[in-house]
């Protein structure tokens, strides 16, 4: 097992490795004062890994409850985050009791809000059982829901008190989630790190997948430490997002987080050609490793739907918007452009 070691507004470990998921109990017990934990999970999840949670929770001695919602981003919502609110409440969970997230970055970004929001905050833990919540959503402290106007509109920052990464979950996981998880691994590669992106190139994935994990979460807790709170370099690990949401958005949500940022990155890395900031090779790169991935390149939507739909993301601050630009294969930068400017970069990178 690999433990890192985050230092942020509160400090915590992630661990990572096989069989993890039965160190749950121990590891909340020497963490909390926790006598009742609710396990929240999804309905995909749960039955695979829920039983074997609640058992070893209540080994632990906790009185262990589950919330199960229905599966997919349709259930990060108030209605879901209402209703586990009012279940905790039943429950009469105190202050000091816990809840776990087990289960994707739906299920992790959605407990998390709950946690930080009720009784003004409950301790959490992050059980990632997804690639994408492996690599990025369970570390960092971001939490948050969906309203109809956009994703992630409601939210806080509120860091877990441990993070268990069993990497044997991920056998489970279908083959397209797989791939939506590697969309945000290439995301590390190109932001920071080159070595690690030609690694991704070269070599199988699925037969490094720890070392995968260690990289990403390494890369991501160096950034949530010098910058928790997103005013600077936190921005990059937004890379390909701002087009990914719009995208998301105007497919209703039915596509994939992973499929709208592999859709993203594409087109930023070509309008950054395009407009000077970075040679045809990144976007050669770029092409190439999105393919051997299998993800998708464009975006299947006009620059007015686009337009309209990413003026409703929330990382659009008064007329400018952070923009991550690509400037060679593992280096970013974050580009402010005016938001009347958005139409002529999607134009940029090939979208009609
Ligand atoms: P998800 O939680 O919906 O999981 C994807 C699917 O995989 C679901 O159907 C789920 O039931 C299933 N699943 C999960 N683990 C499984 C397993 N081990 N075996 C079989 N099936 C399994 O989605 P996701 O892709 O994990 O996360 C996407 C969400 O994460 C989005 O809402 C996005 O906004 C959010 N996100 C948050 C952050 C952050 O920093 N907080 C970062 C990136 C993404
Ligand atoms: N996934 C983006 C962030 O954590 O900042």
């Amino acid at each position: 097992m690999k433990k890192i070691h985050v230092t942020a507004s509160t400090e915590y470990d992630i661990s990572i490795g096989s069989g993890v998921l039965d160190e749950l109990g121990r590891e909340l017990k020497g963490l909390t004062k926790a006598k009742t934990v609710v396990l929240v999970s999804d309905s995909n999840v749960f039955p695979l890994y829920g039983e074997r949670c609640l058992k070893n929770l209540k080994e632990s001695g906790f009185d262990a409850k589950s919330f199960v919602f229905k599966a997919g981003e349709a259930s990060k919502c108030m209605k879901t985050y209402e209703e586990l609110l009012e279940f905790l409440c039943e429950n009469r969970l105190t202050r000091s009791d816990a809840l776990v997230a087990l289960g994707g970055g739906v299920t992790g970004d959605m407990t998390g809000f709950a946690a930080a929001t009720y009784q003004r905050g409950i301790a959490y833990v992050q059980v990632p059982t997804t690639l994408l919540a492996a690599v990025d959503s369970s570390v960092g402290g971001k939490t948050a829901i969906d309203l109809k106007a956009g994703k992630n509109q409601v939210g806080c920052f509120y860091q877990p008190v441990a993070v268990l990464c069993d990497t044997d979950t991920l056998d489970t996981l279908p083959e397209s989630e797989f791939r939506c998880g590697m969309a945000e691994v290439i995301k590390y590669g190109m932001l920071g790190n080159a070595r690690f992106f030609s690694e991704l190139l070269e070599k199988d994935a699925k037969a490094m997948i720890g070392h995968i994990i260690e990289v990403c979460v390494t890369m991501k807790r160096d950034i949530v430490q010098r910058d928790e709170f997103d005013k600077g370099e936190r921005m990059l690990l937004n890379f390909g997002h701002t087009f990914g949401h719009a995208a998301e958005k105007c497919s209703g949500f039915s596509m994939l987080h992973g499929e709208g940022v592999a859709m993203g990155m594409a087109t930023i890395t070509k309008a950054a050609c395009k407009l000077g900031f970075c040679d045809e090779t990144t976007v050669e790169f770029m092409d190439k490793i999105l393919d051997k991935y299998g993800l998708p390149k464009t975006i299947p939507y006009g620059v007015d739907e686009l337009l309209d739909a990413a003026l409703a993301d929330k990382k659009i601050a008064g007329s400018e918007i952070n923009l991550i630009v690509p400037v060679k294969v593992g280096r970013c930068e974050i580009e402010k452009v005016p938001s009347t400017a958005l139409s002529d970069w999607l134009k940029a990178g090939g979208v009609k």
